[in-house]
């Protein structure tokens, strides 16, 4: 639980305390703070460098049982990132150490640029995501998250901010919610059952819930969908939520691809590639994940998730390259390759959204390629659009929430390369280079003329090593960006 607090700091009874501190300004107008901090600061081994961290037990100033302080670099370089990373740092030094409780003072004064409504958001943020352990699959949890985490503010700021730690703590519950589907080994989250987890969880919420099964995606003429799912023995399943407030016009549609594992089908992944595959259905996590926290915060936003969920597999009845499907909105794909699948549950999922729903707005999100992590790392999703616009608000809000998003060109003449000389077009590009841009291309044949983005997050997906504030495995991408674009769009 985060709360905000404006306890007496000569007064208070707490456990853990914990300051962070600028190396070369001051960045706490409390006076008692900025005693605590001098006094570090007199150490040789403490300058209040990034990473630069002491801890005093007992002091006579406070009641603190200990007070830990730690670096946060120059003022010029502190951002809301910094405090994110801080405040994750932080409960993660608390959690480590078994203990149940923190309190993290909040910067403040006339150095700190940065507004204190986003201090607060940041601070937040960071700890309430750095206070998660996913441990489900461990027999002893050595780990426990902290039972309370309060901010240290002034007493009118605690007032007037008050009902921000409710509208933070909903937020990142979606993007833990995210992470967990995403870390959730393949074997438990087969195509029925992802489905009947997205369903429980988003029954419980003020949103409509509706499922097409096998049956219903082949009498619908789901074809480039089925074609994917062909290889797997649990069968694909398409998921829709709608979250329909009632005074809002507009619909924003979001599409998540949903792979729960990603063998390659029969252009089988060689050893290597195949370990991390089961993060194949993050789009479709960020998507469930953000129409659940949306109906939480009753945004003013009519929002449609439609989540499209096959397991691509090799088998007798898989799909073989060169393979010739007719997908949902008639136009026939020829299978270059078995493992350009997220391209073919897209576009059925996307024609399928658009003639239903006709939104005004429709963004998918996938791990849809590694080109587009060998273009811009593990760390920054790639933003495609015909609409600058939409593109740019992406970027914005990936700005805003540290979810970085960079567009990337769609050239027409590169349409070229997705020619088939049997078929309208082909799920591979014809040449080696410049993969993420025409697996954007060949999704947008499929989206018609509606104001369309699109969104690969095969880079920033999921972590191997933990960082400040996210263990390793799913990160919940697109859950935060989308709940601060939805707000704006
Ligand atoms: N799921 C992968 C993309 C991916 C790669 C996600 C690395 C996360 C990390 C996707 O289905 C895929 O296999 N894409 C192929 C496309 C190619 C066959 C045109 C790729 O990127 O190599
Ligand atoms: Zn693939
Ligand atoms: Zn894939």
């Amino acid at each position: 639980m985060i709360n905000l607090t404006s306890v007496d700091l000569k007064t208070v009874k707490t456990e853990t305390l914990i300051i962070p501190v600028c190396e070369d300004k001051t960045i706490h107008d409390n006076q008692a703070i900025s005693l605590l901090i001098k006094k570090a600061k007199q150490l040789k081994e403490f300058t209040g460098k990034k990473d630069d961290e002491v801890v005093f037990y007992d002091l006579e100033e406070i009641k603190a049982k200990r007070v830990m302080f730690l670096g946060l670099g120059e003022l010029e370089k502190i951002d809301a990132e910094t405090l994110r990373a801080f405040a994750g740092r932080a409960v993660k030094k608390c959690m480590k150490i078994n203990l149940p409780e923190a309190l993290l003072a909040v910067p403040c004064g006339k150095n700190m640029k940065i507004e204190i409504a986003s201090v607060l958001e940041a601070m937040m943020e960071g700890a309430f995501l750095g206070n998660h352990v996913f441990d489900k699959y461990k027999k002893e949890k050595k780990i426990k998250p902290l039972e309370k985490i309060e901010l240290l503010v002034k007493p009118d700021e605690a007032k007037k901010y008050s009902g921000l730690p409710a509208r933070i703590s909903t937020v990142c519950a979606g993007t833990i919610l995210a992470r967990e589907w995403v870390s959730t080994p393949s074997n438990d989250k087969r195509p029925e059952q992802f489905t009947k987890s997205i369903v429980t969880l988003a029954g419980k919420e003020k949103l409509k819930v509706s499922v097409l099964n096998e049956k219903e995606l082949k009498q619908k003429k789901f074809g480039a969908m089925l074609a994917v799912g062909a290889g797997s023995n649990s069968k694909a399943r398409m998921v829709v939520l709608e979250y329909s407030p009632k005074n809002a016009k507009n619909t924003i549609a979001l599409v998540g691809k949903g792979v729960t594992f990603d063998s390659g089908g029969i252009n089988l992944k060689p050893s290597g590639s195949l370990e991390d595959m089961k993060i194949d259905m993050s789009g479709a996590a960020a998507v469930a994940a953000t129409l659940i926290t949306v109906a939480k915060l009753k945004l003013n936003v009519k929002v449609v998730g439609v989540i499209p969920i096959v397991e691509n597999m090799p088998s007798g009845s898989a799909s073989r390259p060169g393979d010739v499907v007719k997908s949902y909105n008639g136009k026939t794909v020829e299978i270059g390759n078995t493992d350009a699948e997220g391209r073919l549950i897209l576009i059925d999922a996307l024609s399928f959204c658009i003639k239903k729903y006709k939104p005004h707005t429709i963004i998918d999100i996938a791990t849809l390629t590694g080109a587009c992590v060998v273009a811009l790392g593990e760390k920054i999703a790639g933003v495609f659009s015909f609409d600058d616009g939409l593109a740019k608000a992406i970027e914005l809000s990936g700005k805003k929430t540290h979810e970085r998003c960079w567009q990337l060109p769609m050239p027409d003449d590169y349409k070229e390369l997705l020619k088939s000389d049997l078929a309208d077009i082909k799920n591979i590009s014809n040449s080696r280079w410049g993969g993420a841009i025409t697996g954007a291309l060949f999704l947008a044949e499929f989206a018609g003329d509606a104001r369309w983005a699109h969104i690969d997050i095969a880079g920033p997906a999921y972590i191997k090593k933990e960082d400040e504030y996210c263990g390793a495995g799913g990160t919940g991408f697109g859950v935060r960006l989308f709940c601060d674009l939805l707000d704006k769009l």
